[in-house]
């Protein structure tokens, strides 16, 4: 067993400044830091000296660190940073609590929504492709995802605007606190504000449902749940806020992502035009770049990973997006190969808090790829790329996304 040894005294090559998680120019394009690291150090240390993370790059350590929520847990060791939030919970607490609110939120729903979904997917992307293009991240995919999230939720689209605005808040608050930092309070207030604004439309579903005017919504879900005592009142309000701040940035991100990919390769518009399948092409974007590139877990007790000691207590976050690209589980993993077959990708996260809202990110975007075969006729970079700062939940991406379209004559 030996020390991990720190990102800054390991010798990189130089043209490859130290790994650091946090580094803007690194964030936008991590994938040689990721490679270097495999290679080298699997096991690594950054940030404070006094306060280090740990950061873990194999697919294999990855994966068994995610599989094990006894070894890591979710909890920080001060505690939750907003209690009762079902990522951040551990067993024995997790698993009853995620049961429970599938019952309100499952794939289970995918049907009802499916068709809603496929229309929005084509009054977006139809306004987008008679504009010319613009940028496909506020033109397109911003309006499109926050559309779905007001759907399935049962909220309106300005009442999901405010909902984002609290989001980026909040998301910030405890991006910054997983870091150590502590925020302005402004950005508790946000999340007090959002499920404030939840436990209120909760209150008027009920009384909707008791006057005979009940939907079928995931509001109304939370709402029977809570009354009928299954959910306290945080818990269920806190959960339909968590799907916003989990699902919102993510989806949209990967979604631009899928455009970015049909913009500089114009072979995957024809793999997808020839017949392939949208949902395969979603699958290796989420390996080949996925919108989440770490998740964060504690060292419940003093562990190894790869022989590198890691003491109790410290973050460990493990580098789903390095996992991603690790030629021992993919061949040649740099290359975007939608026909790709083998081991299971990392996008979404592995063991018991893999992505809840899977199914839905997978609905929206093979609709959204389906559509853009059927209607597009070329898509290309025409202007601005702006990465992802900060990254709330580790997310990466683009947040702008300069592009040309035009349309596929009948
Ligand atoms: C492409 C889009 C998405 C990506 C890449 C993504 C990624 C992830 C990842 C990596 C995790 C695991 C976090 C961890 O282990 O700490 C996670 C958890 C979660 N995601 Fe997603 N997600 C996406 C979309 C969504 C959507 C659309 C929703 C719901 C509207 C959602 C809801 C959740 C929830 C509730 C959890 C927590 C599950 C738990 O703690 O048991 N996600 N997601």
């Amino acid at each position: 067993m030996t020390d991990a040894p720190w990102s800054h005294d390991l010798p990189w090559p130089d043209d490859l400044p130290p790994f650091d998680p946090f580094d803007p120019a690194i964030q936008a394009d991590p994938y040689r830091h990721y490679a270097w690291l495999r290679a080298h150090a699997p096991v690594v240390r950054a940030g404070r000296a006094d306060a280090p993370l740990y950061l873990v790059s194999r697919y294999d350590d990855v994966l068994a660190g995610l599989k094990d929520a006894t070894a890591f847990v979710s909890t920080p060791p001060g505690g939750a940073i907003i209690p009762g939030l079902l990522l951040m919970l551990d067993p024995p607490l997790h698993g009853p609590m995620r049961q429970t609110i599938s019952r309100a939120f499952s794939p289970r729903a995918v049907n009802a929504i499916e068709d809603a979904v496929r229309t929005l997917v084509a009054t977006h992307w139809d306004r987008f492709l008679a504009a010319g293009g613009g940028d496909a991240a506020a033109g397109f995919a911003t309006p499109l995802t926050m559309g779905v999230i007001a759907t399935v939720l049962g909220i309106t689209i300005d009442d999901a605007a405010r909902m984002r605005d609290w989001t980026n808040s909040a998301v910030d608050f405890i991006a910054t606190r997983i870091r150590g930092v502590v925020n302005p309070d402004a950005s508790v207030d946000s999340y007090a504000a959002m499920r404030a604004f939840m436990a209120d439309a909760m209150d008027r579903a009920a009384a909707d449902r008791a006057a005979g005017r009940g939907r079928d919504t995931v509001i109304d879900a939370l709402a029977a749940l809570r009354d009928e005592g299954a959910l306290t009142a945080e818990e269920a309000d806190g959960f339909a806020c968590l799907l916003f701040m989990a699902g919102h940035e993510t989806t949209t991100l990967l979604s631009v992502n899928c455009l970015d990919q049909l913009a500089r390769d114009p072979a995957a518009l024809w793999w997808l035009r020839a017949g392939g399948s949208p949902a395969a092409f979603v699958d290796e974007m989420l390996r080949h770049r996925p919108s989440v590139h770490r998740v964060t877990r504690y060292a419940a007790r003093a562990t190894t990973i790869a022989g590198c000691a890691v003491p109790s207590g410290a973050p460990v976050r493990f580098l789903i997006a390095s996992a991603n690209r690790d030629a021992a589980r993919f061949p040649d993993p740099d290359r975007f190969d939608p026909d790709r077959r083998g081991a299971p990708h990392a996008g979404f996260g592995f063991g018991m808090h893999i992505c809840m809202g899977s199914w839905l990110a997978r609905l929206e975007l093979r609709l959204m790829l389906a559509h853009i075969a059927a209607t597009t006729a070329t898509i290309a970079a025409n202007g601005r790329r702006v990465p992802v700062e900060g990254g709330a939940f580790a997310t990466s991406g683009l947040t702008r996304l300069d592009l040309s379209v035009t349309r596929r004559s009948a």
